[in-house]
């Protein structure tokens, strides 16, 4: 540990690379993360907006470019649902050109790990200019965003090194929820011991995702198989489609095969027409309410040839098929399953690198922050 209560960033740890060793800080940095926000009294989000201004709120914009980009889809599913705000997720890098519609009862939401990344912080200036306050969740607190924003959400997943965000991400997530839980009080739209049962989910979180965490072997041995893969998708229904992103990213980012993300109610209306024997399709399923729907989708997959890496935090039998895998997560809230069903998905990303090559830790073309336009 850093004397700032940090994870020690510089070394790798034994571990052949920093994204490896990141993922696997996933528990310590979810813990360091949420447990200031959990002290109700004196945490970040103690003096951050009073009930009157909550609820006079009728628009977030959360605005964020690549990683943090999805954690805000996520975010979106979570305060929307608690705290029936509409919030609409933008691009940085759109947000900032197209004349948002920003008025008095609307406030904007930048996400970035670096607290640097040019679009985000010109998205920033240009709310603030259209005199809307600008929330900031980072990871770098003395960074241009935190310095600029009204006020400060941050993660406290300490420095990562990897150009492809891990910890960052789940840390992002764990705060949109902590939010999301908060605006929920102060508008009043969730019993309290739904919003309770929430925040108890928080701190088991890193359980869960230690859980996650042991399936390392299996898909580093599964890893070997999609190296040589020619077509992968990742899909999923409601905020899973945000998960099949993030996965599809870290894919692309560290491995170089091209993987899509599909909503998987589009599946029909395309992308099936891609479905063969060569096609390999990761299912997301942590969403007890569509599982039917995913279900469905599955059977027209394998009935093509496909095969199949379900991910789901379901602990039901559910059915078996040779072209079918299937990584089963520990039950946690529906809310809070994409913290932890992203954490294999980051690992098969790993390890599909490591099999094909690749320079994990620093992709070619990628910077860890793009500062320049
Ligand atoms: C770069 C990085 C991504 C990151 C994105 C946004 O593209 O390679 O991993 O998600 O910037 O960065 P930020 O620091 O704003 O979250």
């Amino acid at each position: 540990m850093e004397a700032n209560g940090n994870i020690a960033a510089t070394e790798k740890g034994g571990y052949a690379h920093f994204m490896l060793k990141e993922i696997h800080e996933q528990p310590q940095a979810l813990q360091q993360t949420i447990a200031p926000y959990l002290e109700t009294d004196s945490g970040p989000l103690a003096n951050f907006l009073t009930a009157a201004q909550a609820q006079s709120l009728r628009k977030l914009y959360i605005v964020a470019c690549g990683t943090s980009h999805h954690a805000g889809l996520v975010g979106k599913h979570a305060i929307e649902s608690l705290a029936r705000l509409s919030v609409e997720v933008d691009l940085a890098s759109e947000f900032r050109y197209r004349n948002p519609l920003l008025d008095e009862h609307t406030a904007v939401l930048v996400i970035s790990q670096s607290g640097e990344t040019a679009d985000t912080l010109a998205s920033l200036q240009e709310a603030q200019r259209r005199g809307c306050p600008v929330w900031a969740i980072t990871n770098v607190q003395n960074s241009s965003i935190a310095q600029q924003a009204d006020a400060v959400l941050p993660t406290l997943a300490g420095t990562e090194v990897a150009i492809a965000s891990t910890k960052a991400y789940t840390a992002q997530l764990a705060v949109l929820l902590l939010l999301a839980v908060h605006l929920a009080e102060l508008r009043q739209t969730r019993p309290a011991a739904d919003l309770a049962a929430i925040r108890q989910g928080l701190r088991e979180l890193p359980q869960a995702v230690q859980a996650a965490l042991e399936y390392g072997s299996f898909l580093q041995g599964l890893a070997n198989q999609i190296a040589e893969q020619e077509l992968i998708f990742f899909m999923g229904w409601g905020v899973d489609y945000a998960g099949a992103l993030e996965a599809a990213l870290k894919l692309k980012e560290t491995s170089y095969i091209h993987a899509g993300a599909l909503a998987a109610g589009e599946l029909r209306h395309g992308p099936i027409a891609l479905i063969t024997e060569k096609a390999f399709m990761v299912c997301l399923q942590t969403q007890p309410h569509l599982r039917h729907r995913m279900q469905g989708n599955m059977q027209e997959v394998l009935a093509k040839g496909g095969k199949i890496l379900l991910v789901d935090t379901d602990a039901s039998p559910g059915a078996e098929d040779p072209g079918l895998l299937r990584v089963s997560l520990p039950q946690v809230h529906p809310l809070l399953a994409p913290i932890v069903s992203i954490v294999p998905l980051q690992l098969l990303a790993y390890y599909v690198a490591v099999a094909r090559g690749c320079n994990v830790d620093k992709p070619r073309n990628l910077n860890k922050s793009v500062t320049i336009e």
